[in-house]
C-alpha cells in the first residue's frame, strides 16, 4: 500500500509538469485529487487495511495529499506568470510611448452666451426666475393677450401635449413666465403687489421647419420690470445699456416699431453691426444693423392677468434668442450646429 501511494504521488507530480493552462490545471486537480481519484480511493479503503499498518498508511496518504495540494498551488502561479509574460510579449508594451491626451469637456457655446446674458442682467438688478417648459394654452397665449385665432396659436407653431384635459403646449416663448411671476409676487401682497425686476431664461419649442436659421428648440432670455413709475425711456435706457455691456461700450442701438400682443407699444431693438461697424457686410446683409430682441411696455391686459392694477402699475418686457446672440457674437452661420454635437464645432468655444 505504501508503494502504491508513492506511485500515485510520482505519477501525479510528473503529470503536473505537463500542465500549461488553467483548464488543464482543473482537469489535473479532478483526476488526481478529486472524488474518483486513486488517492481518494485509498482514503475510502483505509478501514480494510490491516490494523497494525493502518496508522502508517493513513499518515503516508495524508502526506501525499498535502504534497499534491502544495504542488498544485505552486504550478498555478507558474502558469499564471507564464500567461502574463506571454501577453506582455504579444502586446508589445512600449513604456516609452507618450500618454494618451486627456480630453476635457467644455461649456456649450449657447450656455456660455446664456450665462453671460444672465450675468449682465444680474449686474443690472434682474433676478433669475425659472418657469416651466410645459405650459397651459392659457399661460402661453390667453393671459398674454393673444386674440383667439392668432396665427401663432395654430398647430404648426406649437407642440401640443396629448392626453391632457386642458390644452398643454411646450412653451413657444419665455413670456408665459411673466404671468407666473406676476401672480406669485402679487399673491405675497394682493393689496400692494411689490415691484418686479426679473430675467426668465429657458428652452422654448416651436414646430417649425428646421433650417440654417430656425430650430425647433432654442433658448430665450426674457426680462420683466414692473413698478409704479416705469416708462418707455426706462426700457430704452436699460436695453441700450445691456447692448453696451454685451457687445462693447461703443455699441449703438436703434428701436423699430413692431407688434406683439402682450406689449403696447412694442418695438424691436437693433444693434449696429459689430463686424462691419455699420458699413454693411454679409452678416448684417448690407443693412449695418442686427436685430437683437423684441420688447415693449407690458400690455394693460397682461398686467391685469398677472394681478397688477394697470391704472397704478406700468412695466416693460423684452425677450431675446440666446443661440441667435451666440451666432452673432461668434459669426456662426448655421443654427443647426448647436444641436449637432459635432466636436469640431464645440471645441472651438
Ligand atoms: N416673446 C417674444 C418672442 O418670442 C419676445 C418678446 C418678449 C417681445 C417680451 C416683447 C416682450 O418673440
Amino acid at each position: 500500500m505504501l508503494d502504491k501511494l508513492n506511485e500515485i504521488q510520482a505519477t501525479a507530480l510528473s503529470a503536473l509538469e505537463e500542465v500549461q493552462d488553467e483548464a488543464a490545471l482543473q482537469a489535473w486537480k479532478q483526476k488526481h485529487t478529486g472524488g474518483n481519484s486513486e488517492l481518494t480511493g485509498v482514503f475510502k479503503g483505509i478501514g480494510k487495511v490491516a490494523k497494525e499498518d493502518r496508522g502508517k498508511v493513513g499518515k503516508r496518504a495524508n502526506e501525499v495529499k498535502v504534497a499534491l495540494e502544495a504542488a498544485l498551488t505552486a504550478r498555478k502561479s507558474e502558469v499564471k506568470e507564464a500567461a502574463l509574460a506571454r501577453s506582455l510579449e504579444e502586446d508589445h508594451l512600449d513604456v516609452t510611448l507618450p500618454g494618451r491626451p486627456f480630453r476635457h469637456g467644455g461649456i456649450h457655446p449657447a450656455t456660455q452666451t446664456l450665462r453671460r446674458t444672465l450675468k449682465i442682467l444680474g449686474d443690472m438688478g434682474f433676478q433669475v426666475y425659472t418657469s416651466r417648459e410645459v405650459e397651459s394654452d392659457a399661460y402661453n397665449f390667453e393671459h398674454l393677450n393673444f386674440p383667439p385665432g392668432h396665427p401663432a396659436r395654430e398647430m404648426q407653431d406649437s407642440f401640443y401635449i396629448e392626453g391632457t384635459d386642458t390644452a398643454q403646449v411646450m412653451r413657444t416663448h419665455t413670456s408665459p413666465g411673466q404671468i407666473r411671476a406676476m401672480r406669485e409676487y402679487a399673491a405675497s401682497n394682493p393689496e400692494n403687489p411689490p415691484p418686479i425686476r426679473i430675467s426668465l431664461p429657458g428652452m422654448c419649442y416651436r414646430s417649425e421647419q428646421i433650417t440654417h436659421r430656425s430650430e425647433i428648440q432654442f433658448n430665450q432670455v426674457e426680462g420683466l420690470a414692473i413698478g409704479e413709475f416705469i416708462t418707455f425711456s426706462d426700457l430704452k435706457g436699460t436695453l441700450s445699456d445691456f447692448a453696451r455691456r454685451m457687445f462693447g461700450q461703443h455699441a449703438r442701438t436703434r428701436f423699430r416699431a413692431q407688434h406683439f400682443p402682450f406689449t403696447e407699444p412694442s418695438a424691436e431693438m437693433d444693434v449696429e453691426c459689430f463686424l462691419c461697424g455699420g458699413e454693411g457686410c454679409n452678416v448684417c446683409k448690407k443693412a449695418g444693423w442686427l436685430e437683437i430682441l423684441g420688447c415693449g411696455m407690458v400690455h394693460p391686459n397682461v398686467l391685469t392677468a398677472g394681478g397688477y392694477d394697470p391704472n397704478r402699475y406700468t412695466g416693460f418686457a423684452f425677450g431675446m434668442g440666446t443661440e441667435r446672440q451666440a451666432m452673432l457674437r461668434h459669426n456662426i452661420k448655421d443654427i443647426r450646429y448647436f444641436w449637432g454635437n459635432d466636436e469640431r464645432f464645440l471645441e472651438q468655444f
